[in-house]
């Protein structure tokens, strides 16, 4: 496996590539790798010739109050569970590269970045879309790989990517659990102990609505409901929001006609960790 740091020899490989007429599948992290991001190797490796993973803390899409310094940045054990999982290349590249002196252009996906997650974190999809569009342009992939559990990050990259005419396939893969449910994040290793072991109750509360939805119910409002509940059983997370939106425009539903996302946030109240859930009821992203 490569190890790629400067921008130059990443787009040298990439179009080395495409020239022998291979496809490039590419899985976008942010490092502190867990099995959840080795699924999005596999599924990369299975629909394209080479897989390339990028490593990159990306500054920009952090609030000033948010956890940029203090992001896992286990640089070497990445490299060796990507090189495990069979990646090709990890790209890694610097932050004076990507954000030179005088850098000043971002990529604004308008309504859909204000939207769940973008109401407490305004200039979050905004950091993500800039950052995924360049290395989409350094790297050239013809399948990008994302985790379902970051829905909205999905969403807004698809539009993104048809607004701007980037010629990449977008592939939602299941989010990857631990064994009692809690949705696997680099930020899961924030947890208090306590913390740890009440955050299975976000996915349960979500499991909840769709045993209801299950059942026949349509109504948000009812749905929406039994998560609250859920959640109130648990002192130590507390819930930021819970939507139910459509799956391309965000905007709420009063009932789920075909398919529909329901996201969830919550915020841990030890460790102030912010952690989000979803699932989608009648379809998929
Ligand atoms: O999901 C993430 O880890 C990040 O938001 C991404 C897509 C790598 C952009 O920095």
């Amino acid at each position: 496996m490569n190890i790629i740091r400067s921008l130059s020899e990443m787009k040298k490989w990439s179009q080395s590539l495409r020239k022998a007429g291979r496809t490039i599948g590419f899985i976008p992290t942010m490092g502190a790798l867990h099995e959840g991001h080795l699924s999005l190797v596999a599924q990369a490796r299975s629909q394209a010739d080479a897989t390339v993973m990028s490593i990159f803390v990306n500054p920009i899409q952090f609030g000033p109050a948010e956890d940029f310094r203090r992001y896992p940045r286990p640089l070497e054990a990445d490299c060796a569970k990507a090189a495990g999982a069979g990646c090709d290349v990890v790209f890694v590249p610097q932050k004076s590269d990507m954000y030179p002196e005088r850098y000043c252009t971002f990529v604004t996906v308008e309504d859909l970045s204000g939207r769940l997650c973008g109401a407490s974190r305004p200039a979050h999809f905004r950091g993500v879309a800039t950052v995924v569009l360049k290395l989409f342009n350094i790297v050239t992939p013809d399948i990008a790989c994302f985790g379902q559990k970051d829905a909205q990050q999905v969403i807004v990259l698809r539009r993104m990517a048809e607004d701007l005419n980037v010629p990449v396939t977008i592939k939602v893969c299941p989010t990857v659990r631990e064994a009692d449910g809690l949705a696997m994040s680099s930020r899961n290793a924030y947890l208090t102990p306590a913390e740890r072991a009440a955050a299975p109750v976000i996915y349960k509360g979500l499991q909840a609505a769709r045993a209801l939805y299950d059942k026949g119910e349509r109504k948000a409002v009812r749905l929406s409901q039994i998560i609250e509940e859920h959640y109130r059983t648990a002192p130590l997370i507390k819930k930021e929001y819970i939507e139910i939106v459509d799956t391309i425009s965000l905007h709420p539903l009063a009932a789920v006609a075909s398919t529909a996302l329901v996201a969830a946030a919550c915020r841990t109240e030890e460790s102030k960790t912010r952690l989000i859930d979803t699932i989608v009821l009648g379809g998929s992203l």
